[in-house]
């Protein structure tokens, strides 16, 4: 891909107001100019996450991160720059010109070549399903309708049928001149072991397409029609490939997403019809796990959205196990989850169309703490009037209580589950402060380092890039009476060399662009955090900016004479009388000023 424009990225940052951006993604408060929410990037029960409207820059104050709207965008959808720049240029329906004359398919990247025969293979998938004339597409679009999907939902969801053909989606691509060994990369298409050759991997059955959060196709699940002779796999999924990985996506989420940040709140099922049909009878804040435990990855994820987790997974055997895995994880990731369960033998599809779409909103309304489910199974598990059940129970609900961050919340339940078990709370205090020191000494080792930044971003250099930043026509003064060797901070000495040095600043400053120059991840969040401190006005600024020069400059001749100090003493040692008499005079000079 091509190199993209400055201007065009100049273009995307003006027309991409980081406010609404943001706001799409976090709940943000206006606070005087500015705008404050939850940190998207840390656990945090304070707002430190700022945003300046008038600078278009955002700031966390908890971690030390910041930038513009396209840092936010590549540390949110963990894209990379251009990645990140098309993004919103999407969004902003901006045309990178670049893209379209020095796109070069065979230099683009693997994933990128897979996403693009996804796409393909998905349109046509569709195309199949919407319009095959043929006695088989029939039938599969009779099986929807049977299972009450609508046109609408086929078309939201680009629902697609697979021919029942060896080699339908092969020769359509190979058409389109795209290499096999690229089509069986992605995972459409199996080598043949007997002879040479391949065949397509989905055949016959209903396809669903697995987009990311940016809608690009990353993957295909296919469900069988039920009209197979052969006894068949239910569901076949596309294999991992550099788009794909296994719990890395939630299925629905490209469509679910804006719902999910209204509603402050996701609804978790694992099947894909258990996702469409909600979104059909107009409950959207739904995703799709697809049939495994929640992944940390997908986790955090949806932490992008929302806080709020309801799990609506099937009540079987399997159901239960992994609901309880993603228990864990979800309190270890600081998620407030809720669990819905339905009656054996049912799923969120069946449930919908059996009581209807009144009663499954009252069953995400009536969602049962988490505590409350667990126990509920373990009772069912253990004989909660045994001592050996009581054990079990204790055991089980202790190493989930662990896991909440929060000393009250675990004081609580522990009351809770001592009444419920009767047995002491004492008892499982001590049960608990064992386990605790177990799991602390596994935490420790993952703990990382604040970043320093914080620490080093005092004092008079922090003061004077502040100044800078806030009053860009203050550079000319900066220029005239500072000098780069004065500035002992490296990436504020980077920032002050743009600024006053070479060809000066470009007019009408703009912060956000600004920033954009540098590679440099700590000068960068330096300057948001200048940005977001608030600032004096012009008057006080000004005498600030005084006070800094002076400081600066008495810095500067204190390191001066310090030298001469030094060098006189060398001077002397070395009997060079000549040399110290040069620099006893300079000394004095440097004393009348
Ligand atoms: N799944 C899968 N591969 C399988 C079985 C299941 O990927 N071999 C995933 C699918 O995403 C499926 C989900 O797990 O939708 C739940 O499986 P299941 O409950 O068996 O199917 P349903 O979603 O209920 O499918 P349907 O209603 O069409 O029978
Ligand atoms: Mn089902």
């Amino acid at each position: 891909m091509g190199l993209i424009p400055d201007e065009i990225i100049a273009q995307v940052i003006e027309r991409s107001d980081i406010v609404e951006v943001v706001s799409s993604y976090v709940p943000l408060k206006k606070a005087g100019r500015s705008f404050r929410g939850l940190s998207p990037f840390n656990n945090e029960k304070t707002p430190s996450f700022f945003v300046s409207p008038d600078k278009q820059i955002f700031h966390c104050f908890s971690s030390g991160e910041g930038g513009n709207v396209i840092t936010f965008i590549m540390k949110m959808e963990h894209l990379d720059f251009p990645e990140a720049v098309r993004f919103l240029a999407d969004r902003a329906g901006i045309i990178i010109p670049e893209d379209a004359k020095q796109t070069n398919p065979a230099k683009s990247s693997v994933a990128q070549q897979i996403f693009a025969v996804n796409e393909l293979a998905a349109q046509s998938f569709h195309r199949q399903l919407l319009a095959d004339k043929t006695e088989d597409a029939k039938i599969a679009r009779e099986y929807l309708k049977q299972r009450n999907i609508s046109l609408d939902t086929v078309k939201k969801f680009q629902l697609g049928y697979a021919r029942n053909q060896w080699e339908c989606l092969k020769n359509l691509l190979t058409k389109e001149n795209i290499a096999l060994t690229l089509i069986e990369k992605a995972g459409l298409i199996v080598a043949r072991e007997s002879k040479e050759g391949y065949y397509d991997r989905f055949r016959n059955r209903i396809i669903f397409p697995i987009f990311d959060v940016r809608n690009r196709c990353v993957a295909f699940g296919a469900r069988t029609l039920e009209n197979q002779e052969k006894p068949t796999a239910k569901y076949l999924n596309s294999p991992e490939t550099p788009c794909y990985t296994k719990g890395q996506h939630l299925y629905g989420l490209n469509w679910a997403k804006q719902n999910i940040v209204q509603e402050d709140c996701v609804i978790i099922v694992e099947g894909y019809i258990d996702c469409l049909m909600p979104h059909q009878v107009g409950v959207c804040n739904v995703v799709a796990s697809l049939g495994t435990a929640l992944t940390v990855d997908q986790i955090r994820l949806i932490r992008r959205y929302t806080r709020n987790i309801v799990l609506l997974f099937d009540t079987d055997k399997a159901g239960e196990a992994a609901m309880f895995r993603s228990l864990d994880i979800l309190i270890e990731e600081e998620m407030n989850v809720k669990i819905v369960s339905l009656s054996e033998g049912e799923d969120p599809d069946s449930f919908i169309r059996q009581f209807g779409v009144e009663a499954f909103r009252q069953r995400i309304n009536d969602a049962q703490s988490l505590f409350d489910y667990k126990l509920v199974k373990l009772r069912q598990r253990y004989d909660a009037k045994q001592v050996e059940g009581k054990a079990k129970i204790a055991d089980e609900m202790l190493s989930t209580i662990i896991k909440f961050k929060n000393a009250i919340v675990r004081s609580g339940y522990i009351s809770q589950l001592a009444k419920l078990l009767s047995i002491s709370e004492q008892a499982l205090a001590t049960e608990l402060n064992k386990l605790t020191l177990n799991f602390q000494e596994k935490k420790e080792n993952i703990i990382t380092a604040p970043s320093n930044i914080q620490q080093q971003a005092q004092g008079i250099e922090f003061c004077l890039l502040k100044l800078l930043l806030h009053y860009p026509k203050f550079h000319k003064i900066v220029k005239n009476e500072i000098e780069l060797t004065d500035i002992e901070d490296a990436n504020i000495k980077t920032v002050l060399q743009t600024m006053i040095g070479g060809e000066g600043l470009i007019e009408p400053f703009n912060p956000s662009i600004f920033i954009d120059q540098f590679d440099n991840q700590n000068a960068r969040q330096l300057m948001t955090k200048a940005l977001a401190d608030p600032m004096d006005d012009m008057t006080n600024a000004a005498k600030m900016l005084d006070d800094c020069v002076e400081r600066l400059k008495s810095k500067r001749i204190k390191k001066y004479r310090q030298e001469l100090r030094e060098k006189m003493t060398e001077a002397e040692l070395e009997g060079n009388l000549q040399e110290l008499d040069n620099l006893k005079e300079l000394f004095n000079q440097s004393i009348k000023g």
